[in-house]
């Protein structure tokens, strides 16, 4: 093969690589900024969903838990698959604590502070 080939191939992969990711990126669905959570009688639980995308690097800690769709964590609970109060205690609430211990950015541990109380 010919310098001229080499070259003229690397090239062409890196295009087609960079097409790849193009298109991979554009595909990968966010979903909501804002997102409004189940929270039982404590009365529901706003969350920043995209703040936590910009601040945790991996969607897999919390999707490996749960699927990206709306209501997933609801249907798991109803389904018998996971514990009520799982997502508050073993994600939410606990890796607020870390980082609070850490010294880091952390969000809020305490009941009134997630939940919103329903209004009577
Ligand atoms: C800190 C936890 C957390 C992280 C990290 C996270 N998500 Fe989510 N995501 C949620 C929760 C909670 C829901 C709502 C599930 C429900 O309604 O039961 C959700 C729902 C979704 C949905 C469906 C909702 C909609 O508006 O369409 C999509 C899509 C999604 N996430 C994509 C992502 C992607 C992509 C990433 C990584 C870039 C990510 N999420 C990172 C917690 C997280
Ligand atoms: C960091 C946010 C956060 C904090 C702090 C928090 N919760 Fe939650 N809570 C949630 C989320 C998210 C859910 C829904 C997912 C789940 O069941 O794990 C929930 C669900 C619940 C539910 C409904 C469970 C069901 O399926 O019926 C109750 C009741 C509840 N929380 C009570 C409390 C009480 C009491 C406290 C304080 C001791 C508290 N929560 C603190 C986020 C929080
Ligand atoms: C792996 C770590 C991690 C998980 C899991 C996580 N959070 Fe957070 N959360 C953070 C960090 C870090 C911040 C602080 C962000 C900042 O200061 O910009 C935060 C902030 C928040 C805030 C405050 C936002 C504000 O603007 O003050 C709320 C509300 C919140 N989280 C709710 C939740 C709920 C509800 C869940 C579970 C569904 C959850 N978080 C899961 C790391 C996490």
């Amino acid at each position: 093969m010919s310098f001229k080939r080499i070259v003229t191939g690397l090239f062409a992969i890196t295009l087609i690589a960079g097409a790849a990711a193009a298109v991979s990126m554009a595909a990968e669905n966010l979903g909501a900024e804002k997102l409004e959570l189940f929270g039982g009688k404590r009365g529901k639980v706003p969350f920043p969903h995209h703040q936590h995308q910009k601040n945790l690097d991996d969607c897999q800690i919390c999707h490996s838990v749960f699927p990206q769709k709306t209501g997933a964590i609801e249907k798991l609970k109803a389904e018998g698959s996971l514990k009520k109060k799982y997502v508050m205690n073993k994600l939410c609430t606990k890796c607020h604590r870390e980082k609070k211990k850490a010294g880091q950015p952390s969000g809020p541990t305490s009941c009134a502070k997630c939940h919103i109380k329903p209004k009577k």
